[in-house]
């Protein structure tokens, strides 16, 4: 059993890692600066595993705040979520995606080092392979970032990785995530994007729950098996479920790792679309749109590392994903038939 501070534990990843920790008899302090997630998700996370965390309302770029955190919770080790990652306002804003991603977690870093905690879990993305040439994408493929985000992402990896090889950590892993999606069974935690979504599912669920009219497709001449764009898309569960055996991995090893974390299995946007249809009984009408620039065909992680390393493989499948992110999102949206 191990003590843990999550930085962005409130938020969407975090707070269902928050669960998975919690349920592996691990104990959880928050550290959040509340920029993007809702100030109820601690209750929410008391609601769902009976157990109340510590919550450290801060900004990672915070070094006084941070080191007085950890002084005041001395813990194992740190995971750490809090980042801005949206690919467009990283190009609108570039400094501030500097400034808090970077600055952010170089201030950090300092104060795990004054308060001598040596191990981190950190949150990376498959978003550092850029256009991969192939799939399934291996950890040693070549990082091709081609956004302000990317790049931070690959920084803060980079980092890391330093600190680790001149012995400043001592255990670090870098999980590169594919696309997170879905909700906690319970629908008690979730995502709760703001404005229009950036991604797939929650912009499916908007379709479906009537806010938003249809689904722009974008391309339907791939070279794939429907025409339309293959990706890899992650349970938050499972994603979670990954971080907690990852942390345990890092507590019984003194090394630092790199690794994918997906299902290894590809879905077409219209497969996808098929799979809430039928999991939900919604339609999702949808239109097809030009090709978006930049869009691959296809891309998907090779997770044999992480089934390897830290005895993690996904297990929950895409009608799980849809259910989840349906029953969510229903919630949110007050529709009571799910
Ligand atoms: N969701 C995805 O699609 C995805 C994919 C790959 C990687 N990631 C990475 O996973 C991590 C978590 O993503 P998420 O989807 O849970 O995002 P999220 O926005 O829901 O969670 C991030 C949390 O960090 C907090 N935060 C942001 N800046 C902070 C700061 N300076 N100080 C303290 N707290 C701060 C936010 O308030 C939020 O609660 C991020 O690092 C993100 O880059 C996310």
């Amino acid at each position: 059993m191990a003590n843990v501070l999550l930085t962005g534990g409130a938020g969407y990843i975090g707070s269902h890692t928050a669960v998975a920790l919690a349920e592996r008899g691990h104990q959880v302090v928050i550290l959040d600066n509340f920029r993007n997630s809702q100030r109820d998700v601690p209750d929410r996370l008391l609601r769902l595993t009976g157990k109340s965390f510590p919550v450290i309302e801060a900004d990672i770029r915070d070094t006084a705040a941070c080191s007085a955190a950890l002084a005041a919770h001395p813990v194992d080790a740190v995971i750490h979520f809090a980042a801005l990652k949206a690919v467009g306002e990283s190009e609108a804003d570039p400094l501030l995606y500097y400034d808090m991603n970077i600055i952010g977690t170089i201030r950090l870093l300092e104060a795990m080092q004054a308060q001598n905690i040596r191990r981190i879990v950190f949150s990376s993305s498959a978003t550092v392979y850029g256009q991969p040439d192939t799939s399934p994408i291996l950890e040693n493929f070549p990082t091709r970032v081609q956004s302000i985000y990317g790049r931070t992402k690959l920084v803060m990896e980079n980092l890391i990785t330093d600190l680790a090889r001149t012995g400043k950590l001592l255990a670090a892993a870098n999980l590169r995530y594919v696309n997170p999606v879905g909700a906690h069974p319970s629908a008690v935690i979730g995502e709760t994007p703001t404005g229009v979504p950036n991604n797939l599912m929650p912009f499916m669920c908007q379709v479906a729950t009537g806010q938003r009219e249809f689904l722009s497709v974008f391309g339907n001449d791939y070279n794939t098996p429907d025409g339309t764009g293959v990706r890899d898309y992650i349970h938050v569960v499972d994603l979670a479920n990954a971080h907690a055996l990852a942390l345990e991995y890092l507590l019984a090893n003194d090394v630092a790792v790199t690794v994918n974390l997906g299902t290894g299995i590809g879905i077409s946007v219209l497969d996808l679309v098929n799979a809430f249809e039928k999991t939900t009984g919604r339609a999702v009408p949808y239109k097809i749109m030009p090709r978006r620039p930049g869009d691959v065909a296809s891309y998907f992680a090779n997770p044999g590392a992480a089934e390897k390393l830290f005895g993690w493989k996904a297990a929950l499948n895409v009608d799980d994903m849809c259910r989840d992110s349906w029953t969510w999102e229903a919630k949110r949206a007050g529709i009571n038939d799910v």
